[in-house]
């Protein structure tokens, strides 16, 4: 099985370059901060405290995760809801953010995105795949981009949905989650020694997806 790592910081292009990718591989594409997020979602409306362990760890046994692929796309199911849109917003990431730091959310999701990499050629996406989940991937790929690049980006998405969004707030929120996500003591966001740099910061799309596409093309024809 061929097994691709890809990690780095939110809005660094991520999910939408490994999507693409893995369709036109044949390879399952794994969104693993789409778990973490579901879990913030469950988090939210329960109420709870999401900075709190305790509290979020009791809620783990109530949370039913499930995968599904349809036409190359991961769809989430929590606890049975297909919840794939309601994640996405900015709100459910910074939770998700807080709850990826507990150790008990961590080893709740390390079972199934390890089994996951066992059954499939996987590109899987996150913060700690590299260094955690699949510390043997066949490629790790560390990708990032500056805080601004990535705020641009991120606001020209959210203008592209209708939303206004102030440029200096989206930058700020992308320093508070690279700060959680990299602090933390659980699992923080590094780049694994053996992963490979890509900085998107002065690539397009098309660029990005075509050195990533080499690298992961590479890797498989070494493979054999
Ligand atoms: O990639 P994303 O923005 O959907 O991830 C949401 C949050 O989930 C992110 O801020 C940190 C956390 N996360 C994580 O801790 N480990 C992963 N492998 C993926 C995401």
């Amino acid at each position: 099985m061929i097994s691709v790592a890809i990690d780095g910081p939110s809005g660094a292009g991520k999910s939408t370059l490994a999507r693409r990718l893995a369709a036109e591989l044949g390879y399952v594409y794994v969104d693993t901060g789409a778990m973490y997020r579901a879990i913030g979602l469950y988090g939210l409306r329960a109420g709870a405290d999401l900075k709190d362990e305790a509290q979020v760890t009791a809620l783990l046994p109530a949370i039913k995760l499930e995968l599904r692929y349809a036409d190359g796309a991961q769809h989430i199911l929590l606890n049975g809801e297909d919840v794939s849109e309601a994640i996405r917003a900015e709100q459910v990431g910074m939770a998700a953010s807080s709850v990826s730091a507990h150790p008990a959310v961590r080893t709740f999701l390390l079972e199934t995105q390890r089994g996951l990499a066992r059954q499939n050629n996987v590109l899987m996406d996150g913060r700690d795949i590299g260094t955690v989940v699949l510390p043997d991937a066949t490629l790790k790929i560390f990708l990032t981009a500056s805080p601004e690049a990535r705020a641009r980006r991120r606001q020209a998405e959210l203008a592209a949905k209708g939303v206004d969004a102030d440029y200096d707030t989206v930058l700020r929120d992308i320093r508070t989650r690279d700060d959680q996500d990299t602090h933390r003591a659980a699992a923080p966001l590094r780049q694994a020694e053996d992963a490979v740099l890509v900085d998107t910061s002065e690539l397009d799309f098309e660029q990005s997806f075509a050195a990533l596409r080499k690298l992961v093309e590479q890797a498989a024809a070494k493979e054999g």
